[in-house]
């Protein structure tokens, strides 16, 4: 077993480190006499350590100490030292009772110490273990382990082989951008750059000169040349993020720029080759969009050759107390220091809750339960998810599945009837072609 160590802190303590030195063989005794000189022989920790702090008052102020410490280590227990009288003030009791693992009263025991400390070690090592588990994303950056993510994982590797233009569907906060992302940096293109435009967010009026760049002079104000971001994305990948959201008559631009792989800047005739790989997401249906003709089918075959649907949260609960956690770890530095994890409560409504927001949004229920909590464990409350009427949105999902199910069905049922014909297929049910494959898609349905 490699050494263990523990981390004498206060006055007190530092005066009884050579006894401890004597009576704890197998472990190594690092004294601070304060917060600063702690800091500075700790380090940056990749194993657990135990602290062992005085309580009292007049040396070091306890609460401070224990927090500054254990944001720089990670995973520590702390053993509290305490004058047997000192146990009836209410503070003193507080400050064990949230903090630390155990208390030890004064004199020093050194053999019951000892098997103190071991216990202690035992369970910071415990805590460690579990949370590399959790707080380790895939190749992709991404963290789940859900069916429907491990497939989703299985077709972003296959797309990351190949140069065609994937279309990212998904609700708001599901992960479309990391999606992209990922398609980007395991690609060959890796090296190359990836810039994500959101093309909801550029005013109408200047997506084409964003996009594809002018000329010095090409209008009032252009003094200079400008390169627009398609040009800046060569030999990498730009991400087109809210596609559904590209002015109608820019669609046509860059439909050209996809069958060409050439641009125009605004104000020039000469046209510019460029290297780029596309890759653009919705989180609207473009099915409905091309129907309401704000939406150009052209171009919504040119950008879909390969699809990839990012499910919501509520439909991978198995993902939710993973990411929960691998959370939990991300942010475990801006914690207080009192919050040690999840109560089964809050648990179990993550995962009834429907997460209207997704990913994003768990993120951030989690980062601020962390920061405000009361207690040492997360509970429903600090997570702002109250149960209300016994039940928390849990319905929504079984709706969900049940509707995916009706559609499968029919869809194969009305696909058999026609010899396997999509044209035929979407006609009898009423909908359009390009709706019929994208529900297809998401529904994992293949033609026989
Ligand atoms: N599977 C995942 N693992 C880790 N972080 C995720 C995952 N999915 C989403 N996120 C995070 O959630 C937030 C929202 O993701 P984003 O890609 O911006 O969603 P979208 O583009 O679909 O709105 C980001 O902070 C992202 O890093
Ligand atoms: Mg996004």
């Amino acid at each position: 077993m490699s050494q263990r160590e523990v981390l004498v802190l206060g006055q007190r303590c530092v005066g009884v480190a050579e006894e401890l030195t004597q009576a704890l063989p197998g472990w190594r005794i690092i004294t601070a006499h304060n917060v600063g000189e702690a800091l500075a022989s700790i380090g940056d920790l990749v194993r657990p350590i135990i602290g062992l702090i005085h309580i009292d008052v007049n040396d070091i102020d306890p609460l401070n100490a224990l927090e500054n410490i254990s944001v720089a280590a990670g995973v520590m227990e702390w053993i509290a030292l305490v004058e047997r009288e000192h146990l009836s003030a209410g503070q003193v009791c507080h400050f064990i009772s949230d903090h630390c693992y155990d208390f030890h009263t004064l004199p020093l025991d050194a053999s019951r110490l000892a098997i103190t400390l071991g216990h202690a070690h035992g369970r910071a090592e415990l805590r460690l273990r579990h949370s590399r588990q959790y707080s380790k994303p895939n190749q992709f950056n991404m963290v789940g382990s859900s069916e429907a993510m491990k497939k989703l994982f299985a077709s972003l590797g296959k797309v990351s082989g190949s140069d065609a233009p994937v279309l990212v569907h998904g609700e708001s906060g599901t992960g479309k951008e990391l999606v992209a992302k990922a398609v980007h940096m395991s690609s060959p293109r890796a090296d190359g750059p990836f810039i994500a435009v959101n093309c909801g967010a550029i005013p109408a009026h200047l997506v084409q000169t964003e996009l594809f760049g002018h000329e010095k002079g090409a209008f009032t104000g252009a003094h200079q040349r400008k390169i627009g971001l398609i040009e800046s994305s060569n030999g990498g990948t730009i991400f087109l993020d809210e596609i559904g959201d590209l002015p109608l008559d820019l669609q046509v631009n860059f439909l050209r720029f996809l069958q060409e792989k050439t641009i125009e800047r605004v104000g020039s005739v000469l046209r510019i080759g460029v290297d780029v790989r596309v890759i653009a997401a919705t989180h609207v249906d473009l099915g409905k969009a091309i129907a309401e003709k704000r939406f150009r089918e052209d171009l919504y075959y040119r950008l879909s050759v390969l699809v990839l649907s990012v499910p919501p949260l509520r439909e991978r609960c198995d993902d939710i107390e993973i990411l929960a956690r691998w959370c939990f770890n991300e942010f475990s530095l801006e914690k207080n220091s009192k919050v040690q994890g999840f109560s089964n409560k809050a648990l179990q409504v993550m995962r009834d809750y429907s997460w209207p927001g997704n990913v994003r949004e768990l993120i951030n229920r989690v980062r601020s339960a962390m920061v405000m909590s009361e207690s040492r464990l997360i509970r429903p409350e600090d997570l702002g998810l109250i149960v209300e009427n016994g039940f928390c949105d849990a319905t929504v999902n079984a709706l969900d599945v049940a509707r995916g199910r009706l559609e499968r069905s029919l869809i194969q049922q009305v696909l058999q009837l026609n010899k396997q014909n999509v044209a035929a297929t979407a006609r009898q049910l009423g909908l359009s072609r390009s709706t019929l494959y994208r529900m297809m898609n998401k529904l994992e349905l293949q033609k026989e």
